[in-house]
């Protein structure tokens, strides 16, 4: 395991409790791939384009977010503020860009099927983008409403640090998910550019949230208080393990998904190396 130069610096029960955290986003991991697989064996060009799309529309609803961001810090007189948000905004354009360039490519000059592709974002794009009320996707993509608004919900019902860690291992958690893309089995064309792709995706997307991991534990009030938030942090792990068999038009039934997310919270899948390898 590479460890930070900070690391020395939690006391042992801080360090206990970030390896039992970066433990349960490895096992998150972990099942993600399940899903990553599921679709790689049933691949068609609908799947493909559907959650490249869906992808696309997401990573563009990330670039205005982080801009947004940018405004918000120049009033405060934070340069590093304004720095890290300008990175993260230049970091979700070029994911942006290269899912677009993969998903022209795979359209082969037929046009996208997937019109409303832009509205696939968090609420806060969503109402940035002047879509209106959220709800309104709530019919379109039922999980993928659920793991934004669920974990709102849950960060609500937490405590400031506790709403903070939640959101380390939201978008941060979705490191699993261009991880396991990166593991794809290379068949063809599209999945060696994709695998190219992801790579580069899943370390960018190390430093959207788990970089503010090793902080949080510095910070962490009280073991109990993570005891409480466990369950919550594994509960965003499997929403977002339900939106990304939505986004591939479900390569897993419903009831292949509850035997996943079964085998996830009894801790029968044994972890990937991630989070627990990355210098956090
Ligand atoms: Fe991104
Ligand atoms: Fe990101």
């Amino acid at each position: 395991m590479v460890k930070s130069p900070s690391e020395q610096s939690l006391s042992a029960e801080q360090q206990q409790v970030k390896e039992e955290l970066l433990l349960i986003l490895d096992r998150g991991a972990a099942t993600m791939r399940q899903v990553v697989l599921a679709y790689a064996a049933a691949r068609t060009w609908q799947r493909d384009v559907s959650w490249l799309a869906l992808q696309a529309g997401k990573e563009y609803g990330a670039v205005v977010m982080h801009a947004r961001r940018c405004l918000g810090a120049t009033p405060h007189g934070s340069s590093a503020e304004l720095r890290k948000s300008l990175q993260d905004a230049l970091e979700e354009a070029e994911h942006y860009e290269a899912y677009l360039e993969l998903l022209t490519w795979r359209l082969e000059g037929k046009p996208c099927p997937i019109a409303d592709m832009y509205e696939y974002c968090p609420p806060k794009a969503y109402a940035l983008l002047g879509y209106g009320d959220y709800r309104r996707t709530h019919e379109r993509w039922p999980h993928n409403y659920a793991c934004f608004t669920e974990r709102a919900a849950l960060c609500e019902a937490s405590s400031a640090w506790g709403a903070a860690l939640i959101r380390a291992c939201g978008e941060g958690g979705a490191v699993s998910w261009h991880w396991a893309q990166s593991r794809i089995p290379v068949s063809d064309e599209f999945s060696r550019r994709l695998v190219e792709i992801e790579r580069r995706i899943a370390a960018d997307e190390l430093h959207h949230g788990p970089e503010t991991i090793h902080a949080l534990m510095r910070d962490l009030p009280s073991r109990e208080e993570f005891d409480a938030l466990r369950e919550r942090i594994k509960r965003v792990r499997i929403l977002e393990i339900w939106q990304r068999n939505e986004q591939y038009l479900k390569p897993l039934s419903d009831e292949a998904m509850r035997a996943l997310e079964a085998d996830f919270y009894g801790e029968r899948i044994a972890p990937a190396t991630v989070f627990r390898a990355a210098a956090l």
